[in-house]
């Protein structure tokens, strides 16, 4: 696991970018309401909401991250703030709280299902992470943050289902994400 404010010491909010995943579905955003960006890092995914007309929380780990979200925030006059959580120990008690949730590479599979219980009903959910083993080192080695197949439509099977691709090792061409689930489904 990298120590994750030695990465972002290093990086800039101007050039974090938001996932495939929300881009190549932003046609089903209403561009309205809350957005949670959940283990933001640099807030790609939050910035992108934020300017779409989202007011938007984005929630990390990183102390560093979540200073730099903040400022960038502050200075360009966008409805988005940031908050250090250990998510794999402590979540904010809420429920129905959200019109959109994000997450980009990470998974902590025990709280799944807290995804869907922040969404409000009708809520939109984006995820893209990997999945499958490890390809050519791309992303962890570690089964526990690795997305199995079809596990997120299974643990979200009563949701409705808007988009949904796995690229397994077979895929190929400029297009291909191999061992990249994308997934958006609406509570
Ligand atoms: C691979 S980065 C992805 C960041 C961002 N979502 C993106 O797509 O660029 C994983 C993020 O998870 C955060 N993270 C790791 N463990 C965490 C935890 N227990 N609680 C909250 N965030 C965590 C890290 O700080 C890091 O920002």
């Amino acid at each position: 696991m990298p120590d994750w404010n030695s990465v972002y010491a290093e990086k800039s909010v101007e050039n974090s970018t938001p996932a495939d995943v929300i881009l190549k579905n932003s046609h089903l955003l209403s561009c309205k309401g809350k957005a949670l960006d959940y283990a933001s890092g640099l807030a790609g995914n939050g910035i992108y909401l934020a300017k779409k007309g989202y007011e938007v929380k984005a929630w990390d780990l990183s102390e560093v991250a979540v200073e730099k979200i903040n400022q960038y925030a502050k200075n360009n006059s966008l409805l988005l703030s940031a908050d250090v959580y250990d998510l794999e120990n402590e979540s904010p008690k809420i429920q129905n709280q959200y019109d959109v949730v994000v997450v980009s590479y990470f998974l902590h599979r025990e709280n799944l299902r807290y995804l869907y219980d922040v969404l409000k009903k009708g809520g939109l959910l984006f995820y893209q992470t990997f999945s499958g083993l490890q390809y050519k080192e791309q992303g962890p080695a570690r089964e526990a943050f690795r997305l199995k197949k079809n596990e997120l439509l299974n643990v979200f099977s009563d949701m409705q289902l808007l988009y949904y691709r796995e690229d397994d090792e077979n895929a190929n061409g400029p297009e291909s994400k191999q061992g990249q689930v994308f997934f958006v489904a609406k509570k």
